[in-house]
């Protein structure tokens, strides 16, 4: 009996997929095909695949043509499933010529060639492309416009800024620059903020009473109340209000945030969080560095430990009106937290989380996390921990957003309480409530 084994993705089935594998299964007597897990996917660059794990298995195994369907998880997994399974032939399209060659060894290598005209990215992206339009003035802005070039589903339908100087030349060339917002809005099915936060407000509301859906770089707005008022506008109109911050997304994170959940390193006692940099250029477009960084180390801390903390004390150093240097200590019932942000000062930019039983370390800069480490007393039974981190986790964030608007579901991974919450302390950074100046 001859053997054959091949593998894709097979998202959104199509005639070429069809085609393929039936050449395949007609190169011998059995077919084996191998459907890439979701996390695979991610690893080799494909992240905006429509349908999950279950459901392209099962519209593979509606083709009728696979004897066997296995799933694929691990790079090198091919040369194991090879000698597991006993294969004679390795297949593959033609796209994919040369790229396999080292598994003559194990077996024959075949490539069959493409069907053209047709691909899973192409049917994703004719679905349906979301305008996505640019309003703000932070170099962030070229990196969103970069991100986005790796989401199927989003096209960049132009820029809105008060100035420009921050924003690269060739994006400026490539994009359209509006001279209004409105014009932005008019021209876009959704829209990304990265304003100063003092805007967001009323940006994030006219966006939404023009049923635009939006993604604003945390913090959604400079209060909790009028936070909550616009998630509930975005709520009552059916739209996706999504609050940005990268790390949220990185997979490293996500997994760090379920081990402690599970008990891991015992009860949280304290989450310490550190985010500095230093400004290379100082002007209007310089953020202080709580509306910098506070955000973003205020994540661990309330999405480990909650939002109900019982009191905060906040020590800032000011220079020409713009904290340089923020610390922020939190009590909760049975723990603590600290925070320690600047913008003009430089720290180690790590993340510490002390348990009962043992605690996580994740090196600096820890909010592009892609590795951590859980450590205990008993130095063998520390576990590293390696995730791959495209993109700083912006990448992510597009697709998120773009399956939000497109299944309606609001799948983000910062739940309201906590953008609320978020939105609170930056409103008492800014009436200067419970700040001590040094
Ligand atoms: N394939 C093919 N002809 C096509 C598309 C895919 O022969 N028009 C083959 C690929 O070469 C591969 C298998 O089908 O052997 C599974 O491919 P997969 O990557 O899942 O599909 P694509 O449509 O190429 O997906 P994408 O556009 O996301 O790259």
């Amino acid at each position: 009996m001859v053997k054959v084994i091949t593998y894709g993705t097979y998202d959104l089935l199509h005639y070429g997929h069809i085609r393929l594998l039936e050449r395949a299964k007609a190169l011998g007597d059995y077919l084996i095909v191998g459907v890439t897990a979701d996390g695979f996917d991610q690893t080799r660059g494909k992240i905006n695949v429509h349908q999950s794990l279950m459901e392209r298995i099962e519209a593979v195994k509606a083709t009728g043509l696979a004897d066997e369907i296995i799933v694929e998880e691990y790079e090198g997994q091919k040369i194991d499933d090879i000698i597991k399974y006993d294969v004679d032939i390795f297949t593959v399209g033609d796209d994919w010529q040369g790229k396999f060659d080292y598994l003559n060894e194990y077996c024959k290598v075949v490539y069959l060639e493409r069907t053209e005209g047709i691909s899973s990215s192409e049917i994703r992206s004719k679905e349906r492309e979301i305008s996505l339009g640019l309003i703000g003035e932070s170099q962030v802005l070229n990196k969103i416009i970069n991100e986005s070039k790796f989401v199927n589903g989003i096209k960049i339908s132009g820029i809105y800024a008060l100035n420009t100087k921050r924003i690269n030349q060739e994006n400026l060339d490539s994009y359209k620059l509006y001279s209004s917002y409105d014009e932005l809005l008019n021209n876009s099915d959704a829209i990304y903020i990265i304003s100063r936060p003092k805007y967001h407000y009323e940006q994030i509301k006219k966006a939404l009473l023009n049923n635009k859906h939006v993604m604003c770089e945390a913090p959604i707005s400079t209060s909790k109340e009028e936070t909550e008022e616009l998630f509930a506008l975005a709520k009552e109109r059916g739209l996706i209000l999504f609050t940005a911050i990268k790390t949220a997304y990185s997979t490293a994170y996500n997994r760090l945030k379920v081990l402690v959940k599970s008990g891991k390193i015992g009860k949280v006692i304290s989450v310490d969080a550190t985010c500095t940099s230093l400004e290379s250029r100082i002007d209007e477009n310089t953020w202080s560095s709580f509306l910098e960084w506070g955000p973003t180390a205020l994540l661990p801390i309330f999405q480990l430990l909650g939002t109900d903390y019982l009191s905060k004390s906040i020590i800032s150093h000011i220079e020409n009106d713009r904290d340089k240097f923020t610390k922020i200590d939190f009590r909760y019932e049975t723990s603590v937290a600290s925070l320690k942000v600047a913008n003009g000062a430089k720290s180690e930019g790590d993340l510490v989380i002390t348990g009962t039983k043992g605690y996580i370390y994740v090196p600096a800069p820890w909010w592009k996390m892609d590795y951590f480490e859980v450590r205990y007393e008993n130095q063998s039974s520390n576990q590293r921990y390696f995730y791959q981190l495209d993109g700083e986790g912006i990448r992510y964030e597009l697709v998120a957003f773009a399956k939000a608007i497109e299944t309606k579901k609001n799948t983000a991974c910062i739940i309201d309480l906590v953008s609320s919450e978020i939105a609170n302390l930056v409103n008492d950074f800014i009436k200067q409530k419970d700040v001590k100046l040094i």
